[in-house]
C-alpha cells in the first residue's frame, strides 16, 4: 500500500483510508485496489491489459480516458536516466496522470498549494494527480515500475516545467510501507 509523508510537517500516513482522505483534500484521488488477475512479472503488455480490461473501462468511463497502455521500467530500460530527469523536476500536464500499478514502485511528489507531498505508491495502488498539478516523480531503490497508464489525449501528456528548483530540497527516498506494516495484503 501508498506511503505519505508530509516532509515539511514531519507526518508520516500508512493506513490506505486516512491516506485516501488527506490526498483528496489536495486534489489527489487515491484508491487501493486488489490486484485480482496476477500476471507473470514478465507478461506482455498486451497480456496485462487483457487481464485488467474491466478495471480499465470502469476508469475510462469515470475519467473520460480513452486509451490505456502499460509503462514499463527497469534498471535495463535504455536511456533510463535521460527518461526519469524529465520527469524528476517539477512539472505539470495538461493531461491527468492516472498510474495503477502492477509491480515495483515509485515516488510522487506533489505540490498542490504551500506543501509538498511525498506519495510512495506500489502494487495495488491506483492514484490519479489531475491535470495542472504541480508534481515530480522518483523511482525507489529497486528502480522498478509496471503501472497501467490511461489518457484522455496523449498529446496532453508532455511535461511543462514550473522551473522552481523545489524539487531539489526534498530527497527522493523510499521508505517501504510494506516493510512498517508487516501484516499488510501487499505480498499479493
Ligand atoms: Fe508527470
Amino acid at each position: 500500500m501508498a506511503l505519505v509523508t508530509i516532509p515539511d510537517q514531519d507526518e508520516r500516513l500508512t493506513d490506505p483510508e486516512a491516506i485516501a482522505a488527506y490526498l483528496k483534500t489536495c486534489g489527489i484521488d487515491y484508491e487501493r485496489w486488489r490486484l485480482a488477475h496476477p500476471v507473470a512479472i514478465d507478461a506482455p503488455a498486451a497480456d496485462i491489459l487483457r487481464a485488467y480490461s474491466s478495471e480499465i473501462d470502469e476508469l475510462k468511463a469515470r475519467g473520460g480516458y480513452v486509451t490505456a497502455d502499460v509503462i514499463d521500467v527497469n534498471p535495463e530500460t535504455p536511456g533510463l536516466e535521460a527518461m526519469l530527469s524529465k520527469f524528476s523536476r517539477e512539472h505539470w500536464h495538461d493531461e491527468d496522470e492516472v498510474r495503477f500499478i502492477i509491480s515495483g514502485h515509485g515516488l510522487f511528489h506533489i505540490h498542490p498549494k504551500s506543501t509538498v507531498v511525498a506519495i510512495e505508491v506500489e502494487a495495488g495502488d491506483l492514484i490519479r494527480v489531475p491535470r495542472g498539478t504541480w508534481h515530480w516523480f522518483n523511482l525507489c531503490a529497486d528502480r522498478h515500475i509496471r503501472a497501467i497508464r490511461l489518457f484522455q489525449d496523449m498529446s496532453g501528456w508532455t511535461p511543462l516545467y514550473t522551473d522552481s528548483n523545489v524539487d531539489q530540497r526534498y530527497l527522493p527516498v523510499c521508505f517501504g510501507a510494506s516493510h512498517l506494516q508487516p501484516n499488510s495484503d501487499a505480498a499479493y
